[in-house]
């Protein structure tokens, strides 16, 4: 049978994201291929071995729809895929209603507001077309409140991520009030003062809507913090800052925090197979005997790799005895390129490293190598040879990337960090530490990193893997669902 049943599914432990943990893509005899999704949830989830989980998550382009509506219920047959023991049940919600929700609400709004990256003299502007978005939002969490009843078992646990899915949490507690319910929020959280910015009743919806779990998770105490001082400020809501506890509305949610860490077995395994020394090979040749500066990035707003590129910039301005000595690699791949201002972005950061090396090279020097297509194995290769690594972003829930590169880092290496990225909360003191804003002290800091002295850089290295692979995904996996 293809019906569904109005009784309890039997799922223990479910996880709702839209990403979810595999994608499709159609090859060109018109067969779906399949790609595992990298990761901490995707990882942090395999240590769960139970066949009867599920992951709910949308289907986000046409290849997922046609693997969605090929599979009863949309639950995905992936033995032998290596994407660990639980089902998968990709949700195929129609394309405009998912546009409008993951580009006009999710990336557009919600993203916006909690990275504090509105240029506010014209934006945002809430008008009709924002309504209409929020309709579709509003119906995108319905359909995976209505899926996770569907298939969770009484009393199931049930882990929601992330700020596309801040209603869910309350539509599920609604349908089925003997699940335990968390949410977790992989982005930091806007202070009240910021998140006022949204429409009343919007900014209403989304703070119900999370405080409709047992347990919010955040990434660091800063976030935890900044909730709730919305929780009070909005909503007029009690907390208790000793115990991280919000009462609205006669429940109680607690605020957990989770440092996700990087996974050092995994990443010191494959840092180490052929197809990253081959792109190692390949690297150590294009830059010789020169220093390295490395950064990898989606090519996102908050990453602010504009101001990076002009601190280098800066660098080689006033710092002549770099010229010809170091190479910067940076690494930015393509990243919800639906979004005009991503598009944007993505011009100015190929035209100022056009102009650096217009600026700068030589016939045998390139000073910048810059890459717009996502590899996995060439950012490892360059972690490895990395003597500086730059992580610069404007805000950030947590940044990996600050976390994986000490892990694999070959020979030491100078972590030139924000104070904005959560990752700062546990590795600043071992770290290079910046305002992002300011591209002359990020240049004296690259060049703090360029001249540090190997021992001293080794010693760091040591300690900030140390701190980074703290809580690794399973166990951060596994806190999080113990402690519900
Ligand atoms: O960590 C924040 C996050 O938005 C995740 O929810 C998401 O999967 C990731 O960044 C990448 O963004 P996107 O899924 O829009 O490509």
């Amino acid at each position: 049978t293809t019906e569904r049943s109005n009784q309890t599914g039997t799922a223990p432990v479910l996880v709702a994201s839209n990403r979810g943990p595999v994608s499709f893509s159609t090859s060109d005899d018109g067969t779906l291929t399949l790609r595992r999704g990298g990761g901490g949830l995707v990882s942090g989830l395999s240590a769960i071995d139970d066949p009867n989980a599920v992951w709910v998550c949308a289907a986000l382009g046409d290849a997922d729809r046609r693997a969605a509506t090929q599979a009863p219920y949309g639950r995905l047959d992936l033995a032998g895929h290596d994407v660990g023991g639980q089902a998968v049940r990709m949700l195929d919600i129609d394309p405009e209603t998912f546009a409008r929700a993951y580009n006009g609400v999710a990336n557009s709004t919600l993203w916006f507001v909690h990275h504090l990256l509105y240029a506010t003299p014209t934006a945002p502007v809430f008008d009709a077309g924002f309504r209409a978005e929020w309709s579709a939002y509003r119906a995108y969490n319905a359909a995976f409140a209505d899926a996770l009843a569907a298939e969770a078992a009484p009393g199931a646990a049930v882990l929601v991520q992330d700020y596309h899915l801040s209603l869910t949490p309350a539509l599920l507690r609604a349908a089925r009030p003997d699940l335990r319910i968390g949410y977790f929020s992989h982005t930091p959280w806007a202070p009240p003062e910021y998140f006022r910015l949204l429409p009343d009743d919007v900014a209403e919806a989304v703070l119900t809507g999370i405080l409709g779990a047992d347990r919010a998770g955040f990434l660091t105490e800063r976030w935890a913090r900044a909730f709730a001082a919305c929780c009070t400020d909005l909503l007029g809501a009690t907390v208790d800052h000793s115990a991280l506890t919000v009462r609205y509305a006669g429940r109680t949610t607690h605020l957990g925090v989770h440092a996700l860490g990087a996974d050092g077995d995994f990443l010191r395994e494959r840092a180490h197979r052929p197809d990253v020394d081959e792109r190692l090979a390949a690297l150590r040749a294009a830059v010789g005997d020169r220093r390295t500066i490395v950064r990898v990035d989606r090519t996102e707003l908050s990453k602010n790799i504009v101001r990076g590129l002009q601190a280098y910039r800066h660098l080689l301005r006033t710092r002549p005895e770099w010229h010809d000595r170091v190479v910067h690699i940076a690494f930015a791949y393509p990243s919800r390129t639906d979004l005009a201002e991503y598009r944007d972005y993505t011009a100015e950061v190929e035209r100022l490293a056009h102009d650096i090396n217009a600026e700068f090279a030589t016939p045998t020097w390139r000073p910048l190598i810059l890459h717009v297509d996502d590899d996995f194995p060439r950012s490892l290769a360059a972690y490895r040879l990395a003597d500086v690594a730059l992580v610069n972003p404007i805000r950030d829930g947590m940044n990996l990337v600050a976390k994986e590169v000490p892990v694999v880092s070959d020979h030491g290496c100078a972590l030139v960090l924000s104070r904005e990225a959560g990752a700062y909360d546990e590795l600043a003191d071992d770290a290079l530490t910046v305002n992002p804003y300011d591209v002359i002290a990020t240049a004296d800091a690259l060049h703090a990193g360029l001249t540090m002295p190997a021992e001293e850089r080794t010693e760091r290295t040591k300690r900030l893997a140390a701190a980074a692979t703290a809580l690794p995904p399973q166990q951060w996996f596994l806190d999080q669902l113990n402690a519900l």
